[in-house]
């Protein structure tokens, strides 16, 4: 069934709006998608008529909350497929997630001298956690790198892997490259050797239909607010079994079971991971984003993402000087690109001030930018809110920009 891409535009009002007095095109999603009216009308309601703190109340509204909080949990597990609700931890967003992992796992499973493998394109965020960690265990930290064009080197694996090996940490979609990892290849490899995995789920959760049983990851880590849902919410899976061996993260309330000054004992999962009050408004209002994307015909918008994406990719390379930086063909809706002998960041200024909302500069991932030998890339990511007459219109601005600039000539 074709999507009714200005039907959908409806339910996110912020995109019908003018900046500088320009058409505001907003491709930025990968940084942060727009949310969707249902999620602002929720927050809105519970707010004006059943707030109150959840599992500690005796009172209508916190019973309210509290219910509804838990369905969401069973709303988020039924999304991702897990098969305990037990195994769905609310975070403040993937980072979170990803210290919970480095730091629980760790201080339970990580001793002198083990290894972890991470990956040449992961985002800060699922780099400095383990880093951390590993000063802590006096573990070590190796990488899977990629090639030029993007395409991780998976086949280097089996050189990394030793005995000591105890987690990989992989990103499913590179924020920077765009570039889908084979991370059911990964996951397959690394359990072959009792090595568990963490998927760091930020980009991909929404552009695709996750399942974590199919994919057997050990744990997934995402946030909220890259599916139209509130910011500082997010979600961390983990397999029952190993949550349940792994020491808590943070102490508080909530987490515990019985407090003695000689000796507290925590509580069951998923509560052993959810010190203090969370965002109870957020991931109340998250289960309305979790339902909008439960109705959307997936695989119609995961195609939509990536022909808007193919289209844009095939103008940018009409345009002469451009470089773009993940060409590999698993490619999903991002597109990190520089014009030869122009700084990234005068060109997003001078396209914010047509209206274009692009991301430039570092993008999280100084090893990427290493890689390349650059200071930044400019980077624009699409929707399914997104449109193709936005694309040309983007690219004729990038064209006068370029111009203005002095930069390499255009290919007319
Ligand atoms: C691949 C990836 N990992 C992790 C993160 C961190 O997500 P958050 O800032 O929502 O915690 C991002 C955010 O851009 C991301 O793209």
């Amino acid at each position: 069934m074709a999507l009714d891409i200005l039907k959908i535009r409806k339910d996110f009002p912020i995109l019908d709006q003018k900046v500088y007095g320009k058409p505001l095109i907003y491709f930025d999603s990968a940084a942060s998608a727009q949310k969707v009216l249902s999620v602002l009308k929720k927050e809105e309601q519970l707010v004006l008529e059943y707030y109150g703190n959840i599992h500690r109340g005796a009172h209508y509204m916190a019973d309210k909350a509290t219910a509804e909080f838990e369905a969401v949990r069973d709303s988020v597990k039924n999304f991702i497929n897990a098969r305990f609700r037990e195994e769905i931890i609310f975070t403040k967003g993937a980072t979170e997630g990803m210290n919970l992992v480095a730091f629980s796992f760790g201080e339970s499973f990580i001793n002198e001298g083990d290894e972890i493998i991470l990956t040449e394109m992961e985002h800060h965020a699922n780099i400095v956690p383990w880093q951390m960690m590993a000063m802590r265990r006096k573990a070590v930290i190796k990488v899977i790198p990629f090639s030029d064009d993007g395409r991780l080197e998976v086949e280097k694996l089996d050189s990394l892997i030793t005995s000591k090996t105890k987690i990989i940490a992989v990103a499913h979609i590179s924020n920077t490259l765009g570039m889908v990892n084979p991370v059911k290849e990964i996951i397959a490899k690394a359990h072959s050797h009792g090595i568990k995995v963490l998927v760091d789920g930020a980009q991909s959760v929404k552009h695709f239909k996750i399942d974590v049983q199919d994919m057997d990851a050990d744990f997934y880590s995402f946030s909220s607010h890259k599916m139209y849902g509130p910011n500082g919410v997010g979600v961390l899976y983990g397999k029952r079994e190993l949550l349940d061996k792994m020491v808590p993260y943070q102490g508080g309330g909530e987490m515990i079971s019985v407090v003695k000054f000689e000796k507290t004992t925590y509580n069951s999962l998923p509560y052993k991971f959810e010190a203090g009050t969370p965002d109870i408004t957020g991931v109340i209002a998250f289960g309305e984003a979790v339902r909008y994307l439960n109705e959307m015909d997936t695989d119609a918008m995961i195609s939509y993402e990536n022909s808007l994406t193919c289209y844009c990719m095939d103008e940018l390379k009409k345009i002469k000087g451009v470089i773009i930086y993940g060409t590999w063909k698993d490619h999903s809706s991002v597109i990190s690109f520089n014009i030869k002998g122009i700084h990234h960041y005068d060109l997003a200024m001078i396209l914010d001030k047509g209206g274009v909302a692009l991301r430039s500069g570092r993008l999280c991932a100084d090893p990427v930018m290493d890689h390349y030998g650059v200071s930044g890339m400019l980077r624009v990511s699409f929707d399914v809110y997104n449109t193709f007459a936005e694309v040309d219109s983007f690219i004729v601005l990038l064209k006068k920009a370029i111009k203005m600039l002095g930069g390499a000539k255009i290919n007319e």
